[in-house]
């Protein structure tokens, strides 16, 4: 299979939205791979670019699994025909994003997709896993999950606890199987209606978000509890996690900027932000942060642990069905437009549980 030179993506337009555009196929650098692009799943970034963030001219979409029709010079980590998955920066690019029909990526930076993994679920890696490696074990520095164990390990009341606030989030989703795959008493909040799921994907005890009394529940009950990640962080949710930490606090990740009312909230707890897109290795800004080589550098090398096609944590992890990602609602398929429907779906907060997936 070898790549036109034009192709189809939809890019950010004047007025807060997008459409379909015809473009070149990107062309790799040396260290990177061209994938033809088969499944997209959505992210609230996605949204968010394409309303508040990208001006005009820009391909949107992170999340993607496709075939890879070009190999990278340097980096032989997949072959020619291989299926693929993980994230890109979509909406900050004219020639990177994944809601196009060819995409380009640092070979370094995909999974390998297991035989019998659907393309769809596989996409749900990108944003949605990678940040909740990132958060979990790299800004908390929980143990890493074996790479060769082929069955969970045993969770007893002495095993470490993690707190996964929010756990049906996408991040949260992939948190709750990575924390148990890594041999953690996963804790988790939900709406009752999501309980049994996140119980299946290895969360050993759940509680409901909208009952105040949930965070002295935690933490009365789990003294010891000391790390926690907040998939929602906003509204208020920092200080809810916060609350819950044990007696002599901890740490809390957050996913969007750390609140005040949290930061003072207890001197014991110390409130972390991550951004999944420094482990993409290109230096940034976002808003009026700017993100370093220095910095993504670092963190793109700590994430090849989890990427780096078949020899990654990810991959072993999928294909022993240790983790199984996210689940997956395909909402749609064919003309790249159809796309904004999910969106619009994502912005009103239509979305429970479930991951939107696309298929091209
Ligand atoms: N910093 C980063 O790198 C990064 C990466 C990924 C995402 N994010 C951000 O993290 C947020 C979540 O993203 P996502 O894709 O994981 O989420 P998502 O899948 O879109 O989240 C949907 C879920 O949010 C839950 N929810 C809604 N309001 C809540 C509240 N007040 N308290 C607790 N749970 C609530 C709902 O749970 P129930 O249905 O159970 O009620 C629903 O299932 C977004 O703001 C996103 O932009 C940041």
């Amino acid at each position: 299979m070898s790549a036109p030179t034009q192709m189809k993506a939809l890019f950010s337009a004047e007025g807060k939205t997008a459409k379909v555009q015809d473009t070149s196929v990107p062309k790799p650098t040396e260290e990177e791979i061209l994938i033809k692009n088969e499944a997209v799943t959505l992210n609230p970034t996605d949204w968010k670019h394409m309303r508040l963030m990208a001006e005009p001219g820009l391909i949107l979409g992170c999340d993607f699994a496709g075939t890879v029709v070009e190999t990278s010079k340097t980096h032989n980590t997949v072959n020619k025909g291989d299926k693929v998955a993980g994230f890109v920066h979509g909406g900050k690019y004219a020639d990177r994003g994944s809601f196009a029909e060819y995409l380009k990526t640092d070979a370094r930076l995909v999974v390998t997709v297991p035989q019998d993994v659907e393309v769809e679920r596989a996409a749900s890696v990108g944003v949605g896993g990678y940040t909740a490696a990132q958060a979990l074990f790299q800004r908390l520095g929980l143990n890493l999950p074996s790479q060769t164990a082929t069955e969970l390990p045993q969770i007893s009341p002495e095993s470490p606890q993690v707190l996964i606030w929010s756990g049906s989030t996408s991040v949260g989703q992939w948190a709750i199987q990575l924390g148990r795959a890594a041999g953690y008493h996963v804790i988790t909040t939900a709406s009752p209606k999501n309980h049994a799921i996140l119980k299946k994907m290895g969360a050993a005890e759940v509680y409901d978000y909208r009952d105040e009394s949930v965070p002295e529940k935690i933490s009365k009950g789990h003294p010891r509890l000391n790390a926690a990640l907040d998939c929602i962080s906003e509204n208020g949710t920092q200080s809810l996690a916060a609350r819950s930490l044990g007696s002599k606090g901890g740490k809390v990740v957050v996913l969007l900027k750390p609140e005040k009312e949290a930061m003072e909230l207890r001197k014991e707890v110390e409130i972390i932000h991550t951004l999944a897109y420094t482990c993409l290795g290109k230096p940034f800004s976002y808003g009026r942060a700017e993100f370093k080589e220095e910095q993504v550098h670092a963190d793109r090398d700590f994430i090849i642990k989890f990427a780096n096609g078949n020899q990654g944590i990810f991959y072993h992890l999928l294909k022993n069905k240790l983790i199984t990602g996210n689940r997956i609602k395909v909402f749609g398929q064919g003309k790249l437009d159809g796309i904004l429907e999910g969106l619009d779906q994502l912005e009103k907060g239509q979305v429970s549980g479930e991951k939107l997936a696309f298929t091209l």
